[in-house]
């Protein structure tokens, strides 16, 4: 592809001569808004990364308002787009709904939510596991993707378009030792992603889920509770899945043509074949 100048460099109004275009996809995305939850790292920090580079305003919403400032200054002076922070923890309903009905109107067209924020919290065989946990992962991966989803649906059911992307699991299609209520959760977001996809036919919104294998982020030290360590060691003799990997998988997904929805996707690294099986090199 060539361009007469480079669109990453002339900010967000810019209007390049395209010539000898071999491919549009950059060009889809300009001006579109892009919501993402849990932002401030790992596969989420990703996708905003990855959408901002095509040129489209992101919404990123954490509970950590400095890393959503450190990203909102750096996207912006990168790549010349409109990022609108926003701080709340998806476990609380009124603080979700609060978000949301204050959106400026400038930012109410939201194209694509990408239901990412998300997290497991130990790795505890179920009679020895910590109720509060399991409360924790079930508020946040199950209730409050479903409170986000509520509260964005009206913008999008306005525009009568619009793509919800679920961050899944494999542990939402296979159980695991000791992974009990986390894979609970992951198999109640594949349940509401195909109920989603069912219920929202008739409005011309797509439903994906993306069913991601071991990707190397923050995940596995916030599941081992600060044990460096024992995070690292999950990863051993593999090489992981990287946050950009599952960015790029959401962005293929999301620059699909209007008419194609891809409903259900599982994406392991070479090395892993669901939640049992990998080939860990010694
Ligand atoms: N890494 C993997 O191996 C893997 C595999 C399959 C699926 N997944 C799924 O992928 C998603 C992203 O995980 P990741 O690997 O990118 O992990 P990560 O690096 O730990 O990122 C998790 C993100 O979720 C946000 N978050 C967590 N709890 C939140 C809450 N209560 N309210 C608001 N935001 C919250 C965090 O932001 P704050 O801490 O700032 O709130 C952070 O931005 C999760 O849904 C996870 O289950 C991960």
């Amino acid at each position: 592809m060539y361009f007469s100048e480079s669109p990453w460099r002339c900010g967000k109004f810019c209007f390049c001569q395209r010539q000898n275009v071999t491919s549009i996809s950059y060009f889809a995305f300009m001006n579109k808004i892009i919501l993402i939850t849990g932002a401030t790292s790992g596969i989420g920090k990703a996708c905003a990364t990855k959408f901002a580079a095509a040129k489209s305003d992101v919404i990123i919403t954490g509970r950590r308002n400095e890393r959503l400032d450190e990203l909102k200054a750096q996207l912006e002076n990168d790549y010349g787009i409109n990022v609108l922070p926003l701080c709340f923890d998806v476990q609380d309903r009124e603080a979700v709904n609060a978000a949301f009905a204050n959106l400026p109107a400038q930012w109410q067209k939201i194209d694509v939510l990408i239901n990412n924020a998300g997290l497991a919290i130990g790795r505890d065989s179920f009679e020895d596991a910590d109720m509060n946990d399991w409360e924790t992962m079930l508020n946040t991966n199950v209730h409050g993707l479903l409170y986000v989803s509520k509260a964005v649906l009206p913008y999008m059911l306005a525009q009568q378009k619009g793509h919800i992307v679920n961050m899944g699991s494999v542990a939402g299609k296979e159980v695991y030792e000791k992974g009990n209520v986390y894979c609970a959760g992951k198999f109640a977001v594949d349940a509401i992603t195909k109920a989603m996809r069912i219920d929202l036919l008739k409005n011309n919104i797509k439903v994906t889920g993306i069913h991601p294998g071991a990707v190397e982020t923050e995940f596995s030290v916030v599941r081992f509770k600060g044990d460096e360590v024992a995070a690292k060691a999950a990863y051993t003799g593999l090489t992981p899945l990287t946050a950009s990997d599952i960015a790029d998988t959401v962005f293929y997904c999301v620059n699909l043509p209007a008419h194609v929805c891809i409903n259900d996707l599982v994406i392991t690294c070479t090395q892993q074949a669901g939640t049992y099986y990998f080939y860990r090199k010694p």
